[in-house]
């Protein structure tokens, strides 16, 4: 009988302990946020540089071709983005996934590596 109140206080106590940590972590983006190098610049090519480069239907509005031009946009990309006005409607949609690594990339501050 000892023992198993003891266990219970045991799980009632890690219980409490996982659901400090999983409110530390209320982005869900882990320790290991993307980067635009590790998974971001395959999202971006894949859905935006067809119209967001130099010659494309974007390019006054930004060239998203590299990390350097991409730049001064990055803050506005994701808030289009956010509010569904990008990628243009008719065109491939990021997935909930990619949609989540963006916001992971922006709560990081974009960082290139
Ligand atoms: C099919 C072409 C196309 C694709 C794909 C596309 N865009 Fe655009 N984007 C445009 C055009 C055209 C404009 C300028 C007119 C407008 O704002 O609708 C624009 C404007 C923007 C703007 C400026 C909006 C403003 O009001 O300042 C941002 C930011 C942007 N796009 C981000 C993105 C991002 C991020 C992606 C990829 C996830 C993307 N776009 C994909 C065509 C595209």
């Amino acid at each position: 009988m000892k023992k198993f109140q003891f266990l219970a206080l045991l799980m009632a106590f890690s219980g409490t302990a996982l659901m400090v940590t999983s409110c530390d972590k209320s982005d869900n983006c882990g320790d290991t946020p993307p980067t635009y190098t590790s998974e971001m610049k395959a999202i971006i090519d894949a859905k935006c540089v067809s119209c967001h480069k130099t010659g494309g239907p974007a390019e006054s509005v930004g060239v998203y071709s590299t990390y350097a031009s991409m730049k001064p946009y990055l803050e506005q990309s994701w808030k289009e983005i956010d509010a569904g006005r990008m990628p243009q409607a008719g065109f491939p949609q990021l997935t909930d996934a990619e949609k989540a690594a963006y916001e992971c990339w922006k709560n990081a501050g974009f960082p290139e590596n």
